[in-house]
C-alpha cells in the first residue's frame, strides 16, 4: 500500500474474502492448527500502513484492531521500520542469555525510567506477553519462597502452562488440559458494569468493598494462608475478560493487602501497556505501584517482545534461574526504543484525546440503539458491551457476532473480547477523522443487525 495515497474510507471490491482470500483460507485449513480461536468474519491480510489494512483481494479496511492491540505506532510506522531495517544489516541476533549487546541494557534502562514501580528495576526479556507472565510467577516464587497465587475469574494471561492456571476468561481455553499446573485460586473481578455477586450495576466503592473482602475474609481465612501466597496478579483494565476497567479503590487495596502480608503484586500490563490507556502503562491512572510489570503486545510495535520489569531487589537469581535463547532480539529491541519514542513523543497524548472522542462518539451510539449495554474503557482501550435490550441488560453474544461480521462486510475491523463485548483497539495514531468514519460505519452495522 506504500504507492498508494492514503484512502479516506474503506475500499470493499469483492466478496470477503476474495477469490485469492479464499484459496489461502482453504490452505490454512488442511495445515495450520486448528486451535486459533479466529471470528467468523475472515480478514486475509496482504499489507498494511497506518490504520489501513488491504487484503490479497485488493479490499481496503479501516483497522481498530491493531492486530490485536500490537501495532501501537500503526502499521509499518516509516520510522519503526527503517529502525528494523537498520538493525537487521547490523546485528539480527547473538543471544542475549551468553554474550551482551548494548540494545538489552538501552531498553532495561528505559524501563526503570518508565515503568510504575518504586525504586530501582531490573528487567527480563522475552518474546511474547505469556513468557513476561511466566518470568513473573517464576520470580515471586523464587523471591518469596511461596508457592500460592491469587487471580481473577475473566482474567487472561497467556496460554503456556503457568499463565494458563491464571488465565479463565473462557472455558475453551482450559478444557482438554486437566488440572493446573500452578496453585492458583480464583477471585471475582469488581465489573462495575455487573456486580460479580448480584449481577447488577454498582459503584466502585461497592463492589472493590466486596471483592476485597472475598480475599481477606473468606481466602485468606479459609484455604488459601497469606504467609503462603506468593503473589496476586491482576490487569487494571481487563482485556480478553471484556475491556473492563478496575476501580480505584479495588487497586489500592489490593496493594495494601500485598504490603500487609509480604505479597507481590504482580500487574500485567501486556495490553493495557505502552500508551494504550491514554497514559503510558494502566497503572499510572491509579497512581499504583507494582513489584513485578508485565509487558509486551504493543512494546515493539509487531516483533514478538515481552519484558518482565521487576524491583531490583527482587530480581537477584542466579545465572541459569530463568532465560531465553531469543528474548530481548537486538532487531525487537530496537523496534520498541523506537515505538517508545514515538509514543512518548505524541502517541500516548493522542491516545488519551481520541480516545476520550471515540467515547464520547460511542456514548451517543449508545442513547440511539437499545441493544448497546455500556461503553467504558481508558484512552484507546475502549468497551462496547451487546445486550438484547437496556430493560434487560442480557447479555448478546452472538448478536454480537453479527455486529462484528457486519462492520467488518462494510470495511471495518474491530473484534470481539469477554462474553458480550466489542473491543476497540485501535492504532494509536487513530484521528478524529478516522473515528467520524469508524462510528459511522459501526452505527449502520447496528442498526442493520439489531
Ligand atoms: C493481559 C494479557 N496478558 C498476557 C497475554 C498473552 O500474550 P501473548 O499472546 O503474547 O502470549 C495477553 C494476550 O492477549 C494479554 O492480553
Amino acid at each position: 500500500m506504500s504507492t498508494l495515497a492514503p484512502p479516506r474510507r474503506p475500499e470493499i471490491k469483492t466478496e470477503l474474502p476474495g477469490p485469492t482470500g479464499r484459496q489461502i483460507v482453504e490452505a490454512d485449513q488442511q495445515f495450520v492448527t486448528p486451535s486459533y480461536p479466529r471470528p467468523s468474519f475472515k480478514l486475509v491480510a496482504r499489507r498494511a500502513e497506518g490504520v489501513w489494512v488491504e487484503d490479497v483481494d485488493g479490499n481496503i479496511f479501516l483497522d481498530c484492531n491493531a492486530g490485536v492491540a500490537v501495532c501501537s505506532t500503526g502499521h509499518c510506522h516509516p520510522e519503526v521500520v527503517r529502525a528494523i531495517q537498520e538493525q537487521a544489516a547490523e546485528l539480527i541476533h547473538i543471544c542475549g542469555t551468553d554474550y551482551y549487546y548494548h540494545h538489552m541494557p538501552d531498553l532495561a534502562r528505559k524501563f526503570d525510567e518508565i515503568v510504575p514501580i518504586e525504586g530501582p528495576t531490573r528487567t527480563h526479556f522475552a518474546n511474547s506477553g505469556t513468557e513476561a507472565v511466566e518470568t513473573a510467577l517464576k520470580l515471586a516464587m523464587h523471591a518469596t519462597g511461596r508457592e500460592k497465587f491469587i487471580a481473577f475469574f475473566n482474567s487472561f494471561h497467556g496460554r503456556t502452562l503457568g499463565s494458563l492456571s491464571l488465565t479463565s476468561s473462557k472455558v475453551a481455553q482450559r478444557r482438554g488440559f486437566k488440572r493446573q499446573a500452578l496453585d492458583v485460586t480464583h477471585v471475582p473481578y469488581p465489573n462495575t458494569f455487573r456486580h460479580p455477586f448480584t449481577g447488577e450495576r454498582t459503584d466502585g466503592e461497592t463492589v472493590s468493598r466486596a471483592c476485597l473482602d472475598w480475599i481477606e475474609n473468606r481466602l485468606f481465612k479459609t484455604t488459601v494462608p497469606p504467609e503462603e501466597c506468593a503473589a496476586i496478579v491482576v490487569e487494571c483494565v481487563q482485556g480478553e475478560g471484556g475491556y473492563v476497567p478496575a476501580p480505584r479503590e479495588f487497586l489500592q487495596g489490593l496493594r495494601r493487602i500485598c504490603d500487609e502480608h509480604g505479597i507481590m503484586l504482580i500487574v500485567d500490563e501486556v495490553q493495557s501497556g505502552m500508551g494504550r490507556t491514554g497514559k503510558m502503562f494502566a497503572s499510572e491512572h491509579y497512581d499504583l505501584k507494582a513489584d513485578i510489570v508485565c509487558i509486551a503486545k504493543g512494546v515493539a510495535s509487531g516483533l514478538p517482545l515481552g519484558a518482565c520489569v521487576a524491583r531490583a531487589d527482587l530480581m537477584d537469581w542466579k545465572p541459569g534461574a530463568h532465560a531465553s535463547t531469543f528474548g530481548g532480539n537486538p532487531v525487537a529491541i530496537a523496534s520498541a526504543l523506537k515505538t517508545i519514542e514515538i509514543l512518548e513523543r505524541e502517541l500516548v497524548a493522542n491516545s488519551a484525546e481520541v480516545g476520550a472522542y471515540l467515547q464520547e462518539g460511542l456514548r451517543k451510539l449508545m442513547q440511539k440503539h437499545d441493544c448497546i449495554g455500556d461503553v467504558r474503557g481508558l484512552g484507546l482501550m475502549v468497551g462496547v458491551e451487546i445486550v438484547t435490550d437496556k430493560a434487560s441488560m442480557r447479555p448478546a453474544p452472538e448478536l454480537r457476532d453479527r455486529v462484528e461480521t457486519a462492520c467488518f462486510e462494510r470495511g471495518l475491523i474491530i473484534l470481539g473480547a469477554g462474553y458480550n463485548t466489542i473491543r476497540w483497539s485501535p492504532p494509536l495514531i487513530l484521528t478524529r477523522e478516522h473515528v467520524d468514519v469508524a462510528l459511522e460505519i459501526f452505527d449502520e452495522a447496528i442498526a442493520a443487525e439489531c
